[in-house]
């Protein structure tokens, strides 16, 4: 057995990936392991250093079940989710560009009707939301379905609720023939991320708030167009320049417009005071 010292076990590592037969997995592994190993030499990890790491990450790991993902929180938290998206989304002039998914989706929320109230009883100011589905050129797109979910006027989604029995602020909605969309939700507020977390105490550590601007999340499949994951940002939000998960993309923020009690876009008399959104999705075809 040769002599493996501080520098000479990266090479050692890599030969020994030599016989990977998948050579994703091989470039993946290798390039992790130069980069892990040049990282350990950069700050001179100490052992204990190391050990508290292990610690960290297995906490992690602990925290997750079906319902939470600490793993993809803590990539969130780092920007390595944004980064994938951000690479592996790149978007042509004019086209709505994509953000991170978040772990709040809800797969087979109810469909509703153009126009629908999809807050079902969440708490929150009125909002009445317009969109158009686009095609670059600007052509309608009929019958795309546009999967919808947001936090509620305490910075909670449903599924932050245990007791609720039903689907609240989440929808799917169908696009007409002329490409529109309208339904009645709440207001989105900014919101902390979960921090009852090893991720939680990361951020503690490392001074940094765990606070989200205020959102809508979209969800946009229709036939012959890329899949589009994006948000939709309010306007104003104190936090929009400092986003936990570093999610913010200036073409998604939108002015969420405050109107005083009267007549709503839906024909409805409002008693108290609404707000009004405006978004074109634009789609990128296939
Ligand atoms: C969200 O916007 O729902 C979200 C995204 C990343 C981490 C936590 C929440
Ligand atoms: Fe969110």
């Amino acid at each position: 057995m040769k002599y493996i010292d501080e520098n000479s076990i990266t090479t050692a590592v890599l030969q020994r990936l030599e016989s990977c037969k998948n050579p994703r997995l091989k470039e993946i592994l290798g390039t992790l392991v130069i980069h892990l190993h040049d990282f350990a030499r950069e700050v001179k990890l100490t052992e204990s250093e190391w050990m508290a790491g292990i610690e960290f990450l297995t906490a992690t790991g602990q925290m997750c079940d079906d319902k939470r993902q600490e793993f993809i929180l803590l990539s969130d938290t780092l920007g390595l989710s944004m980064l994938t998206v951000a690479m592996n989304n790149a978007k042509p002039e004019g086209v709505t560009e994509s953000t991170v998914f978040g772990p709040f989706h809800v797969a087979g929320a109810p469909h509703v009707a153009l126009g629908a109230d999809i807050s079902a009883g969440a708490a929150g100011e009125p909002l009445f939301v317009t969109a158009k589905v686009l095609t670059p050129d600007g052509k309608p797109v009929a019958g795309a379905d546009v999967d919808v979910w947001q936090a509620d006027e305490e910075g909670l989604y449903d599924v932050q609720r245990p007791d609720l029995a039903h689907h609240q602020a989440r929808a799917v909605l169908r696009t007409d023939a002329q490409g529109n969309l309208n339904f009645k939700t709440v207001l989105p507020v900014a919101y902390p991320v979960p921090t009852d977390g090893p991720v939680g105490k990361m951020l503690v550590a490392t001074g940094r708030h765990p606070w989200r601007p205020a959102h809508i999340h979209f969800m946009v499949v229709a036939p012959g167009f890329e899949r589009l994951i994006t948000h939709v940002f309010r306007d104003g939000d104190p936090y929009m320049d400092s986003d936990v998960v570093f999610g913010v993309r200036s073409s998604l923020i939108r002015q969420f417009e405050q109107h005083a009690p009267g007549l709503a876009p839906d024909g409805s008399q409002q008693s108290v005071p609404f707000h009004t959104l405006n978004f074109d999705f634009v789609l990128q075809p296939v």
